[in-house]
């Protein structure tokens, strides 16, 4: 086990009716808000009534900026920044998903950012201070209602970067899953393939001697599996959208991944693809994981056994590992069609054109300064086309 720093103070609260008291939650962090949502279905559910009336009954003082789309997007951000500090915005208060939540995050860090917030992206420097962010979770997906990460679209570019910091995690998050109810299906599979997505990224790892953490990471993907299903069959099923949601926290929120090197290699492969097509995070990422693991598993034998093993219930001879592997990719493959995944990027739209581009702008290699990604094996431009090659 790898030495670790665990902190992780994103206060949850959970269950039926908690985005109610919304307003009695935030009254000691703020006197103004800004209310910042997505595309308007917190409107058709009513969520939206619920939380300004909550907000009014303190006696907390907030304007609005909707229209966050999904790979949220840089100028939406720059717009939020000069609305808070006009404002004079106290507090950002995020309704929705992922999306939602790390645009919140951007404007929050980029009011006190003396520049262009986009340079903090690009360069990763350190931030001094950001706005508290709170959430009210839509969609048990991206993790962000707990984790100090934003992802952010530059539409001029065409790039999408990530950032992270400890003053990023919210300061709150509710998660009543109930408000998952109204959910499309195809947004549960993709929020569902992303949860899964961030145990994988710490699961599959060199290190030795993390017992605890290895169980914590199955438990969790099986968890996700089998409450996926049930959901799945029926929107409304309360409980089975619980644990979606604890669990979609526990992947992300760090602790799955604590004393061990963690990966990261298909979300640094499914960026470049939102970035230039605009697709959901979680198709790009169940069509490539596959594929990434048909394409490193030999670097680690045992470790792909034991996800066959212990994660998809493969069983069969120990001394054909390769089979138990095939087979274990095979049920995980199977899994994100039940759930209506697309098994290859032509099922995305995704033609072969700019996939030499994509590999190449992954590693850095289009920029001139190639650095692998990866952490179980590492991946350079060439490799990363291999894998968007095996699962065209
Ligand atoms: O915009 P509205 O109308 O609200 O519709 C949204 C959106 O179209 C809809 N939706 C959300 N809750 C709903 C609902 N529709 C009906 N009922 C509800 N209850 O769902 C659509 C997708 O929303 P979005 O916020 O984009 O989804 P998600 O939570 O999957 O977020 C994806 C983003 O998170 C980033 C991704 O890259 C992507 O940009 N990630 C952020 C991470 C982080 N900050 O830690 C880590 C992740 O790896 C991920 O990269
Ligand atoms: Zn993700």
């Amino acid at each position: 086990m790898l030495n670790f720093d665990f902190y992780a103070p994103a206060r949850i609260l959970f269950g039926k009716d908690e985005e109610k008291r919304i307003g009695d939650l935030l009254k000691p962090h703020s006197k103004k808000a800004l209310l910042h949502y997505g595309g308007g279905s917190i409107k058709k559910s009513g969520l939206y009534g619920t939380v300004t009336a909550s907000l009014k009954k303190s006696g907390i003082d907030f304007v609005e900026l909707s229209g966050v789309k999904p790979n949220p997007r840089l100028s939406l951000v720059r717009t939020g920044i000069e609305l808070c500090k006009k404002e004079k915005v106290d507090l950002i208060l995020a309704v929705g998903g992922g999306s939602v939540i790390d645009s919140a995050k951007a404007i929050a860090m980029g009011v006190y950012y003396n520049g262009d917030i986009w340079e903090v992206y690009e360069t990763h420097k350190t931030i001094e201070k950001a706005l508290p962010v709170a959430t009210i979770l839509t969609i048990p997906a991206a993790g962000s209602e707990s984790s100090g990460d934003t992802v952010i679209t530059n539409e001029e570019k065409r790039l999408k970067i990530g950032y992270g910091s400890a003053r990023l995690r919210p300061l709150l998050s509710v998660m009543n899953p109930e408000l998952f109810f109204t959910l499309p299906k195809e947004q549960l599979a993709y929020g569902v393939a992303d949860m899964m997505s961030h145990v994988f990224e710490r699961y599959f790892t060199n290190t030795t001697h993390t017992d605890l953490t290895d169980g914590l990471c199955e438990a969790t993907l099986k968890t996700l599996m089998k409450n996926a299903l049930l959901a799945h069959k029926n929107t409304r099923d309360y409980d089975a959208w619980s644990e979606l949601g604890f669990a979609g926290t526990v992947a992300h929120n760090g602790l799955v991944g604590m004393g061990r090197a963690q990966d990261w290699a298909c979300h640094g492969m499914e960026h470049e693809l939102s970035a230039i097509y605009d697709v959901a995070h979680g198709a790009g990422l169940a069509i490539l994981t596959p594929g990434w693991m048909r394409y490193v598993y030999k670097d680690n034998v045992n470790m792909f056994v034991q996800f066959a093993v212990n994660v998809m219930g493969v069983e069969g001879s120990y001394r054909d590992p390769d089979a138990v592997i095939q087979e274990g990719i095979a049920r995980l493959r199977d899994f994100f069609g039940k759930m209506g995944l697309p098994g290859t990027l032509s099922g995305l739209g995704i033609g072969e054109d700019r996939l030499e581009e994509m590999a190449k702008k992954s590693t850095g290699e289009a920029f001139g300064r190639e650095q692998p990604i990866g952490g179980l094996k590492k991946l350079y431009w060439r490799d990363v086309l291999e894998i968007y090659n095996l699962v065209k």
